[in-house]
């Protein structure tokens, strides 16, 4: 089975926004109280066999790249390793020192696969889920595994060593 990881394109941009609503509740998405329409920035969008099974989008900004969006549409067939692994190449091609990205307190699982992949815990952002409410109402008061949602976990992976 082969994954193939390609760049979003113009006529991918009502595909993107469904999975941005399906998967983040709209296609606004609130990271350190910055609020992205994440289907106007560059993406990747990941096919098996002509079909699309994974989507990411990023930001760059004073050389990082941010990942703001990572979908996996069929899980545990190395999807979201395909999309991790092309994303570093444009970090680096794009002479960035660090690829980061935030999560919530609740995304155990997203913690648990970012891990595996080398990135850390950097910081944690205590409660600052309140701040994204009010640019995002649609975040839920309570995550995955019954969690409440609360804190910014800030993951990064430094491309300098
Ligand atoms: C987090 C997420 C992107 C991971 O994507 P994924 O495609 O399931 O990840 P992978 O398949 O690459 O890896 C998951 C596991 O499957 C295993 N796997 C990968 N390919 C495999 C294959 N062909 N056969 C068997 N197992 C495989 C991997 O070994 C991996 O286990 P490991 O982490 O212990 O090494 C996905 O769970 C997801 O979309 N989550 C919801 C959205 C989210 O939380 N996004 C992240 C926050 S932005």
């Amino acid at each position: 089975m082969t994954i193939t990881i390609r760049p979003t394109q113009e006529e991918d941009c009502d595909w993107v926004t469904g999975i941005l609503i399906d998967n983040w509740a709209s296609n606004i998405v609130v990271t350190r109280g910055i609020s992205y329409e994440a289907d106007r920035l560059p993406g990747l969008i990941a096919e098996i066999g002509g079909k699309p099974v994974g989507l990411l989008t990023y930001s760059i900004k004073k050389s990082e790249l941010e990942i703001i969006t990572m979908n996996a549409l069929e899980k545990g067939k190395g999807v979201g390793t395909a999309l991790i692994d092309e994303v570093e190449k444009i970090a680096k091609r794009n002479e960035c020192h660090r690829i980061w990205l935030i999560t919530t307190n609740d995304n155990i699982d997203a913690i648990r696969f970012y891990q595996r992949r080398g990135f850390e815990i950097a910081k944690v952002h205590r409660y600052a889920i309140e701040e994204s409410r009010k640019l995002k109402p649609q975040l839920p008061s309570v995550g995955k595994y019954g969690i409440p949602i609360r804190d910014e976990i800030e993951m990064e992976r430094n491309l300098e060593e």
